[in-house]
């Protein structure tokens, strides 16, 4: 009851967030789906592969350089910036993975969903800095309750921000802003917010439609439950999955 009220009044503070609470409602009459993680952990173990022939299937890749090689004081400077700060938030995904698939596929218009302290948006940002016509808009809403407003994005450092657009809002209204600035038109979407089952089959088909031929689509955290599975079948592909820190990271072209 206590939790309940607490969650109320955070959302009457931060009303931009309210349209979040019919999302979650709505997966309660998706619960058995809600709660497939399980079949989902197995689909996934039985369908990856290692990281190097993932973006050698990808983007023709082969031996990946280490981002933390690549750029070395940028991700030390990152990683201390994280340490240091006072809001615990989700760790640092697959950053080598996501820069190279960025780099070598050539995108220039991304979307993201889901920044917390910023690794990916890093990443994405490292490989397109140098690209004139690149861009990428980050879509974020904070934890519920956590006052990490603040934070979210902390790692990004200043002269990376000019390719940059942070969108503080819940996916169902970020999303559709993101992809009417870009003209619906994207080639690249990390899919890294809302991870209940409810959630990403509302936005992955949304994103989808707007992804050009050829373009990719990576959703991370795939083993949560069976919604990228469901949805890769919805469009007839077949995804390129890796496993990293223990976790799922699906990839699939348009
Ligand atoms: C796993 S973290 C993202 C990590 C980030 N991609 C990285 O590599 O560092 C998920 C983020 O998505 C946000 N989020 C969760 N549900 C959301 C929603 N419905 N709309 C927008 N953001 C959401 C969380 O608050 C959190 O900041």
């Amino acid at each position: 009851m206590l939790k309940n009220i607490k969650t109320a009044s955070w959302f009457i503070k931060n009303p931009q967030y309210i349209p979040q609470i019919f999302q979650i409602l709505k997966r309660k009459s998706n619960s058995a789906l809600e709660n497939s993680g399980i079949e989902a952990v197995n689909w996934c173990k039985e369908n990856c592969m290692d990281q190097e022939e993932a973006l050698q299937r990808m983007v023709n890749t082969s031996k990946p350089t280490n981002l933390a090689d690549l750029y070395p004081n940028e991700i030390k400077q990152a990683q201390m910036t994280a340490q240091n700060c006072p809001v615990k938030m989700g760790g640092e995904g697959a950053i080598t993975f996501i820069y190279h698939l960025v780099k070598n596929s050539n995108a220039k218009k991304i979307i993201e969903t889901g920044v917390a302290y910023g690794w990916s948006s890093l990443a994405i940002l490292l490989a397109i800095k140098d690209d004139e016509g690149a861009c990428l808009i980050s879509n974020d809403m904070p934890y519920i309750k956590m006052n990490n407003d603040d934070y979210v994005g902390c790692i990004i450092p200043e002269n990376l921000k000019f390719k940059w657009e942070l969108q503080r809002l819940p996916d169902v209204k970020g999303i559709p802003l993101a992809l009417k600035k870009l003209n619906n038109s994207i080639d690249f979407c990390h899919y890294d917010s809302d991870k209940s089952y409810t959630g990403r089959m509302w936005a992955s088909p949304l994103l989808w439609k707007a992804l050009k031929k050829g373009g990719l689509f990576v959703a991370d955290d795939i083993n949560d439950n069976l919604a990228f599975r469901h949805f890769c079948e919805s469009v007839y592909r077949t995804p390129v999955i890796i496993e990293h820190l223990g976790k799922y990271v699906g990839v699939v072209v348009k």
